[in-house]
């Protein structure tokens, strides 16, 4: 079973060919950043002209490097939400339009649930339960997938997402965007416990997370230097910052799963890619004698193999999105099961 997975949703024109589920053929991104890059961050009515233009080319070389013709195609997956309303509504107008020209069944899969099954293209599919921490630009929960594959949120963010603080303190210590990598590459050369930024909600019981505080500390720490005339290391500011992020989402990735007797744990989203967080996990993971699965740092930023995977899952499991289906800037995970037969 071969599926096309389109993603649109935010800054990546990404279209990907996997069999089955499991296997990519392709996987071809058309990064838009230097475009943005001169905002400091994405501008969305530039975001959606620019999927405008790459996305037919796009898909064109996702099909030659797959080696694979429309033929061939069994399914159309494409993002429908979360994401930004102008960058979705292209891929979708372009996923229907396949789905429409070729005859074929299209699933409208959520950005989310493709963050968490890109997984499933290294590791194969996920056993449940499962406890997923999603950290990208526009979010950050922790998420118990049953044993059924249901949703069920068990914290989210009460301000900023992880990717948008990353972001935010990189363009504040002068860094390109998109932050978050520049701020990783940084914080190799400082020390993690050069300045105590606060971790908050740590011990608060729940599994909610708020990171502005932790953005205001930084500035405040800067300007405070600055004011006092004190020499500040950039790679200390930057390692110290990312340390207290990555405790807080550690702790109570694990504390959750630890709650929920879940003995298994999944990183997805962009900020998955992150050095420190990536390490952080391996070895509480290792401690706490539970599994982890984060896929590598390319399948953990957008791309179109996760949408994929996710719509097979979907499709196996006789799910089927009418051709009228709109797009939904906010949408939320469905409680619809998601494991389905083998495909
Ligand atoms: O999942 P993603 O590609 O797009 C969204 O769905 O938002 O995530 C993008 C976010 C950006 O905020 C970016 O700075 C962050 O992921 N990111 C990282 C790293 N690579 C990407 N953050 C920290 N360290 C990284 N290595
Ligand atoms: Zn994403």
């Amino acid at each position: 079973m071969l599926v096309i997975g389109i993603e649109t949703s935010c800054d990546e024109t990404a279209v990907a060919l996997v069999e089955d589920g499991l296997r990519v053929r392709s996987n071809v991104i058309g990064s838009q950043v230097d475009r943005h890059r001169p905002y400091g961050g994405v501008v969305p009515e530039v975001a959606a002209r620019a999927h405008l233009e790459l996305l037919l080319p796009v898909i064109d070389r996702a099909l030659v490097e797959s080696g694979c013709i429309y033929a061939d195609i069994d399914a159309v997956a494409v993002t429908v939400g979360p994401g930004l309303v102008g960058t979705l509504l292209v891929g979708v107008a372009a996923g229907k339009s396949l789905a429409l020209a070729h005859d074929l069944p299209l699933i409208g899969v959520n950005h989310l649930e493709g963050h968490v099954f890109a997984t499933q293209l290294e590791f194969g599919r996920p056993a449940f339960p499962l406890v997923a921490l999603i950290v990208s630009g526009g979010h950050t929960s922790l998420v118990l997938l049953d044993e059924e594959g249901g949703f069920t949120t068990l914290g989210t963010t009460v301000d900023d997402a992880a990717g948008e603080a990353f972001d935010k303190v990189a363009r504040f210590l002068g860094l390109p965007y998109p932050g978050g990598p520049e701020i990783d590459r940084l914080a190799r050369d400082g020390n993690p416990a050069a300045i105590a930024f606060p971790r908050a909600m740590l011990h608060d019981g729940t599994y909610d997370f708020s990171l502005s505080g932790l953005k205001t500390a930084v500035v405040r720490e800067l300007r405070r230097r600055d004011a006092t005339q004190q020499e500040v290391s950039l790679p200390d500011v930057a390692a110290s910052f990312q340390e207290a992020l990555v405790e807080v989402q550690v702790r109570k990735t694990i504390a959750a799963a630890r709650e929920h007797g879940v003995d298994q744990v999944t990183v997805a989203g962009g900020v998955a890619a992150n050095s420190r967080l990536r390490a952080a996990m391996a070895k509480a993971s290792v401690d706490a004698g539970m599994r982890l699965l984060i896929p590598s740092p390319a399948l953990c930023t957008d791309n179109g193999a996760m949408i994929a995977a996710a719509g097979s899952n979907r499709l196996a499991a006789g799910e089927r999105t009418p051709l009228d289906v709109i797009v939904d800037p906010n949408l939320q995970f469905s409680s619809v099961p998601v494991l389905g037969g083998a495909p």
